[in-house]
């Protein structure tokens, strides 16, 4: 039986962040101006992330996806996914990527038990490319979609779509992924805190998203939301799929499932939650698996976290996206936190 939270949710997902390095500078993703990479001995090891794992998996979780910062920068992967997939009881292992490396490794990767890939892609011209994410490597990001589609068959492409920035490329984006068999999903534009100038007037919400496909190419049928997925599914006259994760207007909260580890052992409840508690000071000093799973039993049933809902709720739904902006978010990093 899983855990349940305060509000009956079950915990089935954790979010793995293996490293907190980065080799893009997305311009929604920014640390604070000030951080400073993790030195090397806070990341945990492999052999301590499997372990977490499986102690994971003993409270439910079935479900793995690893994340970073951009988690193909952490040397051998391939090993990790191996150790994972020989775990019993952990029914899938995804990963989410920025793709500039997933060329050299898709099939290493597959080869080693990964089942599900989702590829970051914000814009298809390379001048966007540059100032969005401070680098050139579009092109090895298109490689990598590429190879991955071609080693994992179909893929996913996350678009975070920012007002002035990329929301005249949803057609082309569509389009690209059509060609490239992958389910895109535009993903609302979240206020993440730190260095990224987010304002609500940037955010394109669900709702004009989805008239713009209607608009463009012709009416759009709802198909719902899978059970704790963030994203609304939509099929396209071409029976084409679609998704949309409402983030910031429509968050998902209600039944959010999932649990998230930094890559120096911070266990977060939520997205938005501004303290971890500390796994890899016990399992350092020799804690049992069973203290490690008391501690996470403990987190995980005084989890009360519905952050992105309660931040609505103090701006008033409706007029959300008519502010210009929300108070202060404290400190949240993507980067250690994982998307
Ligand atoms: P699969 O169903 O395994 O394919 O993954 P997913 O659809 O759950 O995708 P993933 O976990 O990669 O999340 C996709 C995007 O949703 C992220 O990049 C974030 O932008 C957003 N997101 C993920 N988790 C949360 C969350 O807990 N809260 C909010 N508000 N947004 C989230
Ligand atoms: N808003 C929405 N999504 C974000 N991500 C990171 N920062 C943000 C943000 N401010 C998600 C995107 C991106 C992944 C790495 O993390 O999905 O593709
Ligand atoms: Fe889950 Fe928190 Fe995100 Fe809501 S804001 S979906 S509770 S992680």
């Amino acid at each position: 039986m899983p855990v349940l939270d305060t509000f009956d949710r079950p915990l089935r997902t954790l979010r793995v962040s293996v490293t907190d390095r980065c080799n893009l500078r997305c311009l929604y993703c920014m640390p604070e101006a000030e951080y400073v990479w993790l030195p090397r001995a806070d990341l945990l090891s492999f052999e301590e992330i499997d372990r977490l794992v499986g102690i994971f998996v003993g409270e439910g979780v079935g479900r793995v996806r690893l994340t970073g910062g951009e988690p193909l920068l952490r040397r051998d992967l391939p090993r990790l996914v191996a150790r994972l997939a020989a775990r019993p009881g952990l029914a899938e292992r995804a990963l989410t990527t920025n793709g500039v490396h997933l060329a050299a490794s898709a099939a290493a990767l597959r080869g080693a038990g990964l089942e599900r890939v989702t590829v970051s892609l914000d814009t298809l011209r390379a001048d966007r490319f540059e100032r969005l994410s401070r680098s050139r490597e579009l092109p090895a990001v298109l490689a990598g979609i590429e190879a991955a589609t071609a080693t994992f068959g179909a893929i996913k492409i996350d678009t975070v779509v920012i007002r002035g920035e990329n929301d005249d490329e949803l057609i082309d984006l569509v389009a690209f992924a059509g060609r490239a068999k992958a389910e895109i999903r535009f993903i609302e534009y979240m206020d993440v805190g730190g260095a990224t100038h987010w304002s609500a007037s940037r955010v394109v919400p669900r709702a004009e998203i989805l008239a713009r496909l209607d608009a463009a190419l012709g009416p759009v049928t709802a198909i719902g939301r899978p059970d704790a997925a963030p994203a609304s599914r939509y099929a396209l006259a071409s029976g084409q799929i679609v998704g949309v994760i409402a983030s910031t207007t429509d968050p998902f909260c209600a039944d959010c499932d999932r649990a998230r580890l930094t890559a120096d052992g911070q266990l977060f409840t939520c997205l938005y939650a501004t303290r971890g508690v500390d796994l890899r000071g016990p399992l350092r000093a020799a804690a049992s698996d069973a203290d490690v799973a008391a501690i996470i039993r403990g987190v995980w049933q005084a989890r009360a976290d519905r952050g992105a809902e309660a931040r609505l709720a103090v701006e008033g739904r409706t007029s959300f996206i008519a502010r210009d902006a929300l108070k202060a978010q404290p400190h949240l990093e993507m980067h250690t936190r994982g998307g």
